[in-house]
């Protein structure tokens, strides 16, 4: 799983790819994400602009620490790479990040 900016990415570029978009994070009987519980307990956003791009881009933070756990003193670094070219004006990314970073936590096996 690797995040693509979509405003740049002409739809040949996924030609034959799976393209999972916010919409298809919630799981089919309606469930959300752990993610999506996150941010929405956390409050992490407000008006919605950024929350997509803020998910995707922990998804595939997630996907990669599944593949390859880090230890846990590099969270935060890891977090800031993953989501840190997002912008959101209305939280601060504080919100975000802790979400993000209870996810991480909560979930075995991402973190050495
Ligand atoms: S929630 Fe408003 S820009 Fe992110």
């Amino acid at each position: 799983m690797e995040p693509l900016r979509t405003c740049t990415t002409p739809i040949s570029a996924v030609n034959g790819k799976i393209v999972t978009t916010v919409e298809g994070l919630a799981r089919s009987d309606g469930q959300l994400h752990p993610l999506q519980k996150a941010f929405l307990k956390h409050f992490s956003f407000q008006c919605g602009y950024s929350a997509p791009g803020f998910l995707m881009a922990s998804l595939c933070l997630i996907d990669k620490l599944q593949r390859s756990p880090i230890p846990r003193t590099s969270i935060d670094n890891a977090i800031e790479e993953a989501v840190g070219q997002h912008v959101c004006r209305c939280t601060g990314y504080v919100r975000y990040y802790q979400a993000i970073r209870e996810v991480i936590l909560d979930t075995p096996g991402l973190v050495t």
